[in-house]
């Protein structure tokens, strides 16, 4: 496929500039709990080795800087979409992770981010159709996407399973970043109410959140989907985000 003004570039054959770039973005983009969730630590440096062709970056013709960067990771499951599990992102990178004999078939997204100052011009399509793309390219048949929904951050109490209805007057959904999939030919599967966890002492999440939490309760803090539940006596924080499953065919000519 072609990315008019950009290029589409891979981490198996451009690996430093790529990974240079992702962690710069990484930094700048997520509230910093989202970087301590254990999962993601035990396995993301692993994508860099294991699967860098999953690993993607545009690069902009004219000036030859990378403008979005995209993650994902191929599975070898076979299961009905009905049944993709509640556990997400972090279901979806370990299972990537374990070795298997069959082979993978379904691409399963894990992130994608337009760097802040080239965002709202239509790059977050382009990165959706790279990597249905790579998908194709690999010869899997499914894209499976643990959507964060990006303004679900201002509505932290509403549950995620009545935020995924909520609706533009065109019937389009209301979240922006869910919107822009279901555009693209996504169709929304449903909830997965465990998809993230982050967990951490006090002193960790206030350093995280730049917060005092003096006192044992729930707390909504910037960037989090759902409130951040603190046990002062146990010195113990806990977030649990809810994703949303969305899966789009890529199956058809390589
Ligand atoms: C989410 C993201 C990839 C979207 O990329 P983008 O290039 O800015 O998106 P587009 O320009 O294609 O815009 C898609 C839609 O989102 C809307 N949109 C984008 N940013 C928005 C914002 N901050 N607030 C409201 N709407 C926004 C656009 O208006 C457009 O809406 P439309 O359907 O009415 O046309 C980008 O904002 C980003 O990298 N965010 C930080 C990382 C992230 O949250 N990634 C997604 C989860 S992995």
């Amino acid at each position: 496929m072609e990315f008019p003004g950009y290029a589409l570039r891979t981490a198996d054959e451009h690996l430093d500039d790529i990974r240079r770039a992702a962690e710069d973005a990484s930094q700048r983009v997520w509230p910093e709990f989202l970087r301590h969730g254990a999962v993601g630590r035990l396995h993301w440096a692993q994508l860099w080795t294991r699967f860098p062709e999953y690993q993607y970056a545009l690069v902009h013709d004219e000036t030859g800087h990378i403008v979005a960067i995209g993650h994902s990771i191929p599975l070898a499951w076979r299961g009905p979409l009905q049944d993709l599990p509640p556990e997400g992102w972090e279901w979806a990178i370990a299972d990537g992770m374990r070795p298997s004999g069959r082979p993978r078939d379904t691409l399963s997204a894990l992130a994608i981010i337009v760097l802040p100052d080239h965002q709202r011009k239509g790059l977050g399509r382009l990165m959706v159709q790279a990597m249905c793309d790579i998908g194709r390219r690999h010869g899997l048949g499914r894209l499976v996407v643990p959507l964060r929904p990006t303004l679900k951050s201002r509505y932290p109490l509403t549950p995620m399973d009545r935020y995924v209805g909520w609706r533009n007057e065109d019937g389009l959904p209301f979240d922006p970043w869910l919107r822009l999939h279901v555009r693209a030919g996504g169709s929304v599967r449903g909830v997965c109410p465990r998809a993230y966890t982050v967990e951490g002492t006090v002193d960790e999440w206030e350093e995280w959140t730049g917060m005092r939490l003096p006192e044992s309760g729930e707390y909504t803090v910037p960037g989090a989907l759902a409130p951040i539940e603190v046990d002062a006596d146990a010195d113990s924080v806990r977030y649990v985000e809810a994703n949303v499953w969305v899966a789009h065919e890529v199956r058809g000519p390589r």
